[in-house]
């Protein structure tokens, strides 16, 4: 690094179907988490990471209605702290990894700052002077008293708020980016290269395990984010050199979206 400061921030989703196993609750995928935080630990950005939840969330928010906030009727408390737990749990996988690869970070879990949903949650964004660390989330909301706050929504935030931000890059699991069809189908030409909101896709979401948006939610908050002027750029986060590439700027196989507009 000689001594230069290689300047701005870099924000990073590592989407929760990427780190864990998302049809059997709670298993987490060591090796990709180990692989993301070893690529993590090769930059002299300032990173934010903001991770999702996967099978640590959505299977027991699903069953419980979380994202819905209280419903009568139904025993939601424990499942509100039981998918906190977990969440800190697989939180704790993110960060002792991490730490194996020399990375200082810190991790400021949404529910003790954040309150409310959606892109205009409320509640100051933490920032650690070192790597920085947030994730999907339970939160307390001023309506219907609890919901689900994504991480999609919070790296939008984070990339439109922090003053040097470069950069915000989706890592997913399992495709190379935006495709025009579902995964099975799609051969190495249905990657999408360059997308805006006008271009259609025929994006698969799980809704019946998935409580947030899928890839229909990335796409979006990254063309909010572009639209602020900032770089998005979505990859596959199983290639840990496109995810160092892609933090460094340095051109990619996978989805630049852009807002549209300009
Ligand atoms: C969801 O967060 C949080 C919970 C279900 C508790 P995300 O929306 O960021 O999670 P992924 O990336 O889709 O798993």
């Amino acid at each position: 690094m000689c001594g230069i400061n290689m300047g701005g921030t870099v924000v990073i989703k590592w989407g929760g179907g990427l780190i864990t196993f998302k049809d059997q609750l709670c298993t987490v995928n060591q090796e990709v988490i180990d692989e993301l935080a070893e690529a993590c630990s090769k930059t002299d950005k300032r990173l934010v990471i903001v991770h999702g939840a996967g099978s640590f969330g959505h299977m027991k928010a699903k069953k419980f209605r979380l994202a819905e906030g209280r419903i009568d009727g139904l025993s939601q408390d424990e499942a509100v702290e039981d998918v906190r737990t977990d969440m800190l749990k697989l939180n704790k996988y993110v960060m002792d990894s991490l730490a194996k690869f020399g990375v200082s970070a810190k991790s400021y879990p949404p529910h003790e700052w954040a309150r409310g949903t959606g892109p205009k949650f409320k509640g100051d964004l933490p920032v650690f002077d070192g790597v920085t660390v947030v994730f999907g989330d339970v939160v307390e909301d001023d309506e219907q008293e609890f919901g689900i706050l994504s991480g999609d929504d919070i790296i939008l935030r984070y990339a439109t708020e922090l003053p040097d931000v470069e950069r915000a890059v989706f890592a997913i699991g399992g495709v190379d980016g935006i495709l025009r069809v579902p995964p099975a189908r799609a051969t190495p030409d249905d990657l999408i290269e360059v997308w805006h909101p006008e271009l259609e896709f025929e994006g698969e979401h799980a809704s019946d395990i998935d409580v947030t948006g899928g890839i229909g939610l990335k796409a979006a908050r990254g063309a909010e984010i572009s639209s602020a002027g900032i770089d998005v750029i979505l990859i596959n986060g199983e290639r840990p050199g496109r995810v160092i590439d892609a933090i460094e700027g340095k051109s990619v196989i996978g989805t630049r979206i852009i807002s549209g507009n300009c």
